[in-house]
């Protein structure tokens, strides 16, 4: 009422004042400062790409592991990190019977996109010929984010466009970049906003040279906190980083986001069950990722294959607008890396004597990790 008394006596013209006001107030165009952003010229490609990585029944073999982090893997099973050991490994990967009706990407590291399996295939082309597309790590790693808490930054924008021109032309469809947000240190504002920018600049660099975004914002597992703390950062991170696509002309239909999942820090007391896990991050869905987005390709973390799994099957009960599927590393490949060959097992240092691991030796992804 007091609203309408308002209206009435202050904005609205007096009936005798109506022909005045309305040459007054003849319509004026509007001049909205705006430039029009030409669209990729990979517009139409992005989009299939990212549809046909987002196929149903697949998701994403990440085998993107630096040459320093492969060491590690390879050191866990007792192998020297040398190219010809890497080779053989990424080898085992890619030939893997039957891939192709189970993986659809693949993320390969830039020695692995122009490296040959050992009978001297190219392994993008190994990969091509099961109908996988070939994808490439383009971020440079995390290093510390001065004036933070203890937060890191991902680097690697400089010099990215040429870079992905040349991937585009060794085979590769699609990128990653993986930069990590950490509740236990924060997060702070401007880590969050450091990471949704960088994110951001990288996802329209990459449609502009023909490349299929991966959106990472990892919100690492490490901490002590519940799954509702998870929640309300990972809210937070996603909005910032939509609002930064958005403000880069980032083409939501030609990216593939990769997410962490919803889950109570790796050393909570509280564990979650796959049902709430699928729960909360379903809910995070919906609130934060347009359905234009064609698939959500979880990471595993640092969970184990069987809960990655189970909390993956758990989110996909019932229909979603996107294809929810998986882009996992340590949860695809942890087993694979421990079954010993027939020769293995008959080597003189049977696997059996081998420490065990910890489960969860992974979960803290710190700078050297990928
Ligand atoms: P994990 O599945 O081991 O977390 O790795 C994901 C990743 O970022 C690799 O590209």
């Amino acid at each position: 009422m007091a609203s309408a008394t308002l209206l009435k006596s202050s904005f609205l013209p007096k009936k005798s004042e109506w022909g005045a006001s309305r040459q007054v107030a003849a319509p004026r165009p509007v001049t909205v400062s705006m430039v029009v952003v030409r669209a990729s010229a990979y517009a139409d490609e992005l989009v299939k790409t990212a549809k046909t990585v987002a196929s149903p029944g697949r998701g994403i073999l990440a085998m993107d592991e630096s040459n320093a982090t492969c060491g590690k893997r390879l050191a866990s099973i007792g192998l020297e990190n040398t190219e010809a050991n890497r080779q053989a490994y990424r080898t085992l990967l890619v030939t893997a019977p039957g891939l192709g009706q189970y993986i659809s990407g693949a993320i390969l590291f830039e020695e692995t996109l122009y490296q040959s399996a050992v009978d001297g295939r190219k392994i993008v082309d190994i990969l091509a010929e099961q109908g996988i597309v070939p994808g490439i790590k383009v971020d440079k790693g995390l290093v510390p984010l001065a004036g933070s808490n203890n937060e890191s930054w991902c680097q690697g924008l400089d010099g990215l466009a040429a870079r992905e021109a040349a991937y585009y032309q060794a085979g590769a469809r699609f990128a990653k970049w993986r930069t990590v947000v950490s509740i236990p240190n924060g997060p702070s504002e401007l880590a969050v906003k450091e990471a949704a920018w960088g994110l951001a600049r990288y996802a329209a660099i990459s449609q502009d040279n023909g490349l299929v975004p991966i959106v990472e914002p990892e919100i690492l597992l490490d901490g002590e906190h519940g799954i509702e703390r998870t929640f309300e950062v990972a809210q937070k991170v996603w909005a910032e980083t939509f609002y930064a696509m958005a403000e880069n002309n980032v083409m939501f239909e030609g990216i593939l986001l990769k997410p962490s999942m919803v889950t109570p820090g790796a050393e909570s007391k509280d564990k979650a069950t796959p049902e709430q896990v699928a729960e909360y991050t379903l809910k995070l869905l919906h609130r934060r990722i347009p359905p234009s987005v064609p698939g959500i390709m979880f990471l595993s973390g640092g969970q184990s294959e069987v809960e990655a799994t189970q909390n993956l099957n758990a989110m996909n009960q019932g229909a979603n607008p996107w294809h929810v599927s998986f882009s996992y590393a340590r949860a695809l490949q942890n087993t694979c890396l421990k079954t010993p060959t027939p020769s293995r097992s008959s080597a003189s240092t049977p696997p059996t004597a081998r420490p065990p691991r910890p489960r969860r030796e992974c979960s803290s992804r710190t700078t050297a990790t990928k």
